[in-house]
């Protein structure tokens, strides 16, 4: 499928999926949204994909939904059609490691979209924020819940009360992205990432990744049983065979996804 808002690109075994609308920082209209939710539906589906890496541009990686859009609408609108679930809901179910490379700005639903992946690199010039509060309104895409567990309480409801924004480093401290890298290396850095995890059994990033999401979900009783259970029916794939084989045997592993 043709896309008017985004650019994807397969390179081997990693979709790179680019928001492009320029002329208004990425903001999230509904076009885009459904675009996206079709491309990551697409990666997801496609046996050649390993890993997603979704961005934007150098100066935003989205910069919140369309606030011109959203100026037209009422509560009949956006609750009638549940605005932004079904969407949401898609990126969600993908199976597959999405990292998030933010350069620029990462504001109100695009902070929240870069939350959405499953890890987020920064460039150095990444700004993130939840200024919705300024348009009278809060965040919608998730931001109230995830930043907070991201950077605990007090930076959460210092960022959604006062609107400011976090850049990279502050970001970096607070947990919310796993590095922070110069721009102009950013998506080098980032493709060497996602070329890492592709070259993982598939079988394993699955239950990284259904782990992980789990510990948000649960007690940690139950997500140390779920991780424990996991842990164990991987003795049943031929990977768990090679990936220990390959170690003692001081070589590197070809997994089959097996
Ligand atoms: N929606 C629609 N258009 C947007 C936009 C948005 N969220 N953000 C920027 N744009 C547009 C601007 O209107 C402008 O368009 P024109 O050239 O046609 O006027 C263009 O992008 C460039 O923006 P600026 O001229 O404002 O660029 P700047 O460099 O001076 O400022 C900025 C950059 C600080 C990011 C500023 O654009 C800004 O504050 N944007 C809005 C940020 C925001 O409030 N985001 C939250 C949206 S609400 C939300 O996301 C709800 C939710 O949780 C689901």
């Amino acid at each position: 499928m043709a896309y008017k808002t985004l650019i994807v690109e397969i390179e081997e075994h990693v979709a790179l999926i680019r928001l492009n609308r320029p002329d208004a920082l990425n903001a999230l209209n509904a076009e885009l949204m459904s675009e996206l939710a079709d491309a990551i539906g697409q990666a997801d589906r496609n046996d050649k994909v390993r890993c997603v890496v979704l961005t934007g541009s150098e100066k935003a990686f989205a910069a919140g939904a369309d606030i011109k859009e959203m100026s037209q609408k009422g509560f009949v609108d956006v609750f009638g059609k549940d605005f932004f679930t079904p969407e949401t809901e898609e990126i969600l179910r993908c199976r597959k490691p999405i990292i998030a490379a933010v350069s620029g700005y990462a504001l109100g639903g695009g902070c929240e979209l870069a939350m959405l992946c499953d890890f987020i690199i920064a460039a150095d010039t990444a700004k993130f924020g939840q200024p919705e509060i300024n348009l009278g309104v809060i965040a919608g895409i998730g931001g109230t819940q995830r930043l907070t567990r991201f950077v605990g309480k007090s930076k959460s409801m210092d960022m959604h009360l006062t609107g400011r924004f976090m850049d990279a480093d502050e970001a970096e401290r607070a947990g919310l992205v796993s590095r922070v890298v110069p721009a102009k290396k950013l998506m080098e850095e980032v493709m060497a990432i996602a070329d890492k995890i592709a070259e993982k059994s598939r079988l394993t990033t699955i239950a990284v990744k259904e782990c992980v999401n789990r510990s948000y979900e649960t007690t940690l009783r139950e997500g140390l049983l779920f991780e424990r259970r996991v842990f164990h029916s991987l003795f049943a794939t031929d990977d768990q065979k090679e990936g220990m084989a390959a170690f003692l045997e001081k070589r590197e592993p070809q997994f089959r996804d097996k």
